[in-house]
């Protein structure tokens, strides 16, 4: 089973480059599986199903359900009925691993036994609120990252290979667009994201963020814009370039994402680059949500502007890899999601100057199953809105504004790659009310967008497509809600 786990780990997004650089710093670490397998198997089964110890998994809980009640049943232990204290013997970074664990194993059981939609092309699933269908729109791509749409409904796509493709009423034009930034294309490195200016039919700005390839196998998150003309990028201008002493090795974790903020600002995002601690320096570019004037300049108000050794186009900081950026579309608000390690995905939403903790709090723990630390929060930082722990890869986020799926509208959907889902969020004043995972396994999702013709279209890779969600009312109830469905 936690083998399973494991594979389905490596065939995400945190691929066997993040599994290798975790790091079992102290001899002393144990993998949590171990410490179950020793300490609390004889009891509670070898598979937490429950033997003279009641089973771990089945969503009962006598003495609190929360992280806090599971962690002080272990701590304290209920020794009159048989569950003995481990304080003595088990550190509390042991404990909250071991609490992961638990959540981890609970979550395989739901899964397992959940009936979620898995679409077929063409056939109409049936959801909360709302049928669709999962109708493909191109095939053909390289590893699709992102995708934005022109006012004339054309569609750009980045391929993570270093290729900006565009389709045309539903046709993969076969050229790239030639002239666009070269790319280090390595890991999780590549071409990534991409986004349309709010006044692209004024100004014909489209926007480019990459790794950008440094000295000695080093590389980057950088940004540029340029236009569209003849099939060509053209009058390419740097918006973000770190210096190179900046730069970072290793594969993983750039980011990113763009969001405009309909004031002439943008929103970009960048990974820790693997390297946890940089997350909290504000020298250091890598681990931060950023927001510079759409032509580079980097606004005067901006949370660390003029902070002596702050990079000035910091927004909020202690963020590990955001690879979903959002803006609510009736109260503005900047929501994000980023990638935990093992556990510990996080929903945000993003304040300026913020800390969001990284990596002195987290709901996570190390690839390996060692702990990384029980402190998931501390004064001065800030807590996710929600986290997913067993993480599911939360790679993608956007709001649902259009038309033709009512009851979704501004909904929040986020895609997953390992967990290869996409999930509708309900916010009400600042807070998820609700989650729905709408459909599963047809693909890792790497991009979800919400568009300007009202379907809400969602890039996979493996099987690498476009595809997106349209109505399917022949088996809509007239009622608009679906039987069964949750109040
Ligand atoms: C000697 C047997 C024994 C061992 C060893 C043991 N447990 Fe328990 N555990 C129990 C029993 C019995 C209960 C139920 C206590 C009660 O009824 O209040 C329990 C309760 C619990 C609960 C609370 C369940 C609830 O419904 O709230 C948790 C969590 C738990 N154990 C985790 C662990 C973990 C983790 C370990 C290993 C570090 C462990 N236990 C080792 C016997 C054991």
């Amino acid at each position: 089973m936690f083998n399973a786990f494991r594979s389905t780990l490596t065939c995400g997004l945190l691929g066997l480059s993040t599994l290798v650089q975790a790091q079992p710093s102290e001899a002393s670490r144990r993998d949590v599986a171990d410490i179950y397998a020793s300490l609390c198997a004889n009891c509670h089964g070898a598979k937490m199903e429950g033997a003279l110890g009641p089973s771990l998994i089945d969503d009962i809980w006598k003495s609190g359900a929360d992280d806090e009640g599971i962690a002080r049943s272990i701590r304290e232990g209920q020794p009159a009925s048989g569950m003995p204290a481990f304080s003595g013997a088990l550190s509390s970074q042991d404990i909250r691993a071991l609490v992961i664990y638990i959540r981890e194993q609970g979550a395989q059981r739901r899964n397992a036994a959940a009936s979620i939609a898995k679409p077929v092309a063409d056939k109409a699933v049936r959801s909360e609120l709302h049928a669709f269908k999962l109708e493909t729109v191109t095939e053909g791509l390289d590893t699709p990252w992102s995708v934005a749409f022109l006012p004339d409904g054309r569609m750009l796509v980045t391929e993570k290979a270093g290729r900006l493709r565009l389709v045309e009423k539903g046709r993969l034009l076969p050229e790239p667009i030639a002239g666009t930034p070269g790319v280090w294309s390595r890991g999780q490195g590549g071409l990534l994201d991409v986004a349309v200016h709010p006044d692209y039919a004024k100004n014909g700005w489209i926007y480019l963020s990459y790794s950008d390839a440094g000295a000695n196998g080093s590389a980057m998150t950088a940004i540029v814009r340029g236009k569209l003309r003849a099939g060509r990028f053209v009058e390419q201008q740097t918006l973000f370039r770190a210096p190179p002493e900046q730069y970072r090795t290793g594969n993983v974790h750039f980011g990113s994402r763009f969001v405009f903020d309909g004031k002439g600002h943008l929103f970009f995002s960048i990974g820790e680059r693997g390297k946890k601690e940089d997350a909290q320096e504000l020298s250091r570019p890598n681990g931060k949500v950023h927001r510079i004037h759409d032509d580079g300049r980097i606004p005067e108000d901006n949370p660390f502007a003029g902070r002596e050794g702050a990079i000035a186009s910091i927004w909020s900081y202690g963020n590990r890899n955001p690879q979903g950026l959002a803006r609510h579309p009736v109260t503005g608000e900047l929501w994000e999601t980023e990638h935990g390690p093992r556990g510990g995905d996080e929903l945000n939403r993003i304040e300026p100057g913020r800390n969001y903790g990284w990596p002195v709090i987290t709901y996570g723990m190390n690839y390996d199953g060692t702990p990384m630390t029980d402190r998931t929060a501390q004064e001065g930082m800030q807590q996710p809105v929600l986290h997913w722990t067993p993480s599911i890869a939360v790679c993608a986020a956007d709001f649902y504004t259009g038309s033709r799926f009512p009851q979704w509208k501004n909904d929040l959907f986020v895609g997953a790659l390992a967990q290869q889902e996409v999930r509708r969020l309900r916010l009400e004043g600042g807070k998820v009310v609700h989650q729905e995972v709408l459909f599963k396994d047809v693909g890792r999702v790497r991009d979800v967008v919400s568009g300007p013709d009202g379907y809400l279209y969602v890039a996979f890779n493996g099987p690498d497509r476009i595809a997106r969600l349209v109505p399917a009312p022949a088996i809509e109830p007239a009622s608009g809600k679906a039987p069964g469905a949750k109040p």
